[in-house]
């Protein structure tokens, strides 16, 4: 892969302002060709500033963006390429297409305004149609469709002239659960099939995990972690990446030791309770006394209804079980240790009644000190 490969598109020390807020504060973000990248993080983080300006439909305050190797924004240089001179696709949230036309006039609306000739705009538009599964439907008029075929159909004209970079701004939270995460996976295989390069926008974790190469998770306009599904929800940087990507137990403490790969930490448990002492994997580079946040998920904790002896007694915690719901395929367990309200998930039916006495335990590489 050469150097420009590995960064399709860049984006480099962006900022941008609105009046007093800083909405996207130095953002730095390397895409290569034919990846599909996620911005997530929660509602006013910035997503969607920085896809407007990697568009050009906004104008960022400093920093520089390059497509393919062209700058295309670079502020501090008077450099400003239109959204039509960047040769990008979008697709967003609301179904931007014309009810007055068919299907087949709004995938080829985008070529002929392009003047793109007669032969070749009809077997672009044909193949995109193909390639989002609506061919058949090329005469209907686009008022006769449902949400998520109009929505297509807003992919097949992103996708009809070839551009080199397609954006998404949630363009499935119009649809309902069911047809959503369907499309989830059509769009993936779709984006696997065509080899486009996608920056993909969403609040939703599970649907970055499910579709992503790399998820760039965000919060208050800053970048607080980049890394494939598996490290942002394994090894989250921080205890705002553990709690936004799953539900985490956090729980708050101090550093007592570390060795090898292992760190030891006391966490106060509220009056009355002893301070609990746990092994967990992280808390690289603190010091002795520095504050941990313990990052436990629901299902690394062990639920045993007898005190567990030896070797499997490894960070053993008393408990009450709150309350327990039915989920399906396991049950999700919330229980008291010491004052603290923890969340697990158990794939047995135990009976387990309010205010029974249970035993916790989790094994030390599950458990993830988190410094911030
Ligand atoms: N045109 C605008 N004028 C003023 N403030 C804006 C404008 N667009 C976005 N913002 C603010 O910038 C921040 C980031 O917004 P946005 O990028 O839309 O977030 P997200 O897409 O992650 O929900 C928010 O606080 C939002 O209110
Ligand atoms: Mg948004």
């Amino acid at each position: 892969m050469s150097a420009q490969d590995s960064s399709f598109v860049e984006v480099v020390q962006l900022s941008k302002r609105f009046g007093a807020e800083l909405a996207v504060r130095e953002v730095n973000l390397a895409v290569a060709r034919g990846e599909f990248v996620t911005l997530l993080g929660p509602s006013g983080c910035g997503k969607t500033t920085t896809l407007r300006c990697i568009a050009g439909l906004e104008r960022p305050d400093a920093g520089e963006i390059r497509i393919d190797g062209q700058v295309v924004t670079a502020p501090e240089r008077e450099i400003h390429f239109n959204p039509e001179d960047r040769n990008i696709g979008m697709v967003f949230q609301s179904y931007a297409v014309w009810p007055h036309m068919t299907v087949f006039d709004n995938v080829a609306y985008g070529l002929r305004v392009r003047r793109v000739n007669d032969a070749e705009m009809k077997a672009r538009t044909n193949k995109a149609l193909e390639l989002v599964g609506l061919g058949h439907l090329a005469d209907r008029y686009a008022t006769k469709l449902s949400g998520g075929q109009r929505q297509r159909v807003a992919l097949a004209r992103a996708i009809a002239y070839e551009p080199k970079v397609i954006l998404f701004d949630e363009p499935l939270s119009n649809l309902d659960a069911k047809l959503r995460e369907q499309m989830r996976i059509e769009l993936v295989r779709l984006q696997h099939e065509v080899g486009i390069t996608s920056i993909y926008v969403t609040h939703d974790q599970s649907e970055a995990l499910v579709m992503s190469d790399r998820v760039v998770v965000m919060d208050k306009g800053v970048i607080q972690q980049v890394g494939d599904p598996e490290t942002i929800y394994a090894r989250p940087a921080n205890a705002f990446v553990a709690n936004f990507i799953g539900v985490a137990n956090l729980l708050e403490g101090r550093l007592l030791s570390r060795s090898g790969d292992v760190s030891e930490v006391e966490i106060p448990a509220g009056d009355g309770f002893a301070p609990l002492h746990l092994k967990a994997a992280g808390g690289e580079g603190a010091s002795r006394g520095q504050k941990i946040i313990l990052s436990l998920r629901p299902e690394d904790i062990s639920l045993h209804l007898q005190r567990p002896e030896g070797g499997s007694a490894v960070n053993l915690m008393d408990a009450e079980v709150i309350d327990t719901v039915y989920l399906g395929n396991f049950l999700d367990c919330r229980v008291k240790v010491g004052a603290h309200e923890v969340t697990l998930q158990i794939d047995h039916f135990e009976r387990l009644s309010p205010g029974q006495k249970v035993f916790l335990t989790f094994w030390p590489d599950h458990g993830l000190c988190l410094t911030e």
